[in-house]
């Protein structure tokens, strides 16, 4: 039987179908992005987020099934996601892939898109040594997760408020460094000291994440201090946030038995991260695993690869028709 999977995702506002096999190989990875929809909005209008889906996902299909040179028959499933995100733009992916599914004669299976983040860092070759500790760090998301095997995931912790990746976007606005944020704050941060006592946000709370609090005494400290030397800001930012994302990993790590940690999410590009990372492994003696950052970006072949975890181990998650959309989920 072909093990080749189409996935579908469609929870914010890209367009994303990829054709992927059970090694993790991507055949095709069409992103179709609705940037030009929403600059003049200044951010994503989901009304408009939907009917940009509406238009793309029949085009986006064929010009994924085109560029694997694959037809419908050499499918085994399609996998979508079922959750979190849009409910406008989840449900344009959804029941196009429960109509195609029925049309094809294959199942369709609804993913998590949370585990699709987790499940990317396998994207292209295995490169995940289980049991894994995963940190998920992006524009929207943030969380800790626990691997035991590719059918068994753990959510431990995720954020009460705003994630790593906007927390580094508004600081870098506050500090007139342009979108995005995160690579102008990290390097403005390494010629500053970092001797401004920023707060900590739930260091010893368990694994859970705050960084609004975090965000606002900077914003405090940049209205009281007119002139605050920008790089100290920085440095103190990126101090408290590598402080909090090393403390909560290093107590999942010693937890839970892990081979390997594993960063996934765009703000995996901090060399700051990458060094507390480095430095953490070393410590408590794991793998670190820095998967390519190109599948950082939400995709499809991150849902086509998760897809598998359901078919490999026969435990078929709820059918689309029974969406559960909690983050919780898995
Ligand atoms: O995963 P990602 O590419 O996409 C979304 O989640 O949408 O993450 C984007 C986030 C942005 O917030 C950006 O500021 C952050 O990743 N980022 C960084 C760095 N490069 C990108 N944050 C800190 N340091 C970086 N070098
Ligand atoms: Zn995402």
């Amino acid at each position: 039987m072909t093990d080749l999977i189409l996935g579908i995702e469609t929870s914010c506002d890209d367009t994303a179908v990829a054709i992927v096999d059970g090694e993790g190989t991507i055949r095709s990875s069409i992103v179709s992005s609705q940037l030009d929809v929403h600059e003049a909005f200044g951010g994503i209008y989901p009304e408009f987020a939907a009917r940009a889906h509406v238009a793309s996902i029949l085009p986006t299909v064929h010009e994924a099934l085109t560029r694997a040179g694959v037809t419908p028959r050499d499918l085994r499933a399609i996998g979508v996601t079922r959750g979190p995100g849009l409910i406008g733009s989840l449900l344009v992916g959804l029941n196009t892939a429960a109509a195609l599914g029925i049309g094809w004669g294959i199942p369709t299976i609804g993913i998590n898109h949370l585990r699709g983040h987790l499940r990317s860092a396998d994207l292209g070759e295995r490169r995940v040594k289980y049991p894994a500790t995963i940190l998920l760090v992006s524009g929207g998301h943030t969380l800790l997760a626990y691997m035991k095997n590719t059918a068994e995931i753990e959510l431990l912790g995720t954020t009460r408020d705003d994630s790593v990746g906007e927390s580094y976007d508004k600081v870098g606005r506050m500090l007139g460094l342009g979108y995005p944020g995160g690579p102008a704050v990290d390097r403005l941060a390494k010629e500053g000291r970092a001797a401004i006592p920023f707060p900590r946000p739930m260091l010893d709370a368990g694994v859970d994440f705050s960084f609004s609090g975090l965000k606002s005494a900077v914003a405090r400290y940049m209205e009281s201090v007119p002139d605050a030397v920008a790089g100290d800001v920085a440095a103190s930012f990126v101090a408290s946030v590598m402080e909090v994302l090393v403390k909560k990993s290093r107590k999942v790590l010693k937890n839970y038995p892990s081979a390997s940690f594993v960063i996934v999410g765009g703000v995996a590009a901090s060399p700051q991260l990458r060094e507390a990372a480095a430095g953490l492994c070393r410590e408590m003696n794991v793998e670190l695993c820095l998967p390519p950052l190109r599948w950082s970006t939400d995709n499809a072949a991150m849902i086509a690869l998760a897809t598998f975890d359901y078919l490999e181990h026969d435990v078929l998650p709820a059918p689309v028709a029974e969406l559960q959309l909690t983050i919780r989920d898995f």
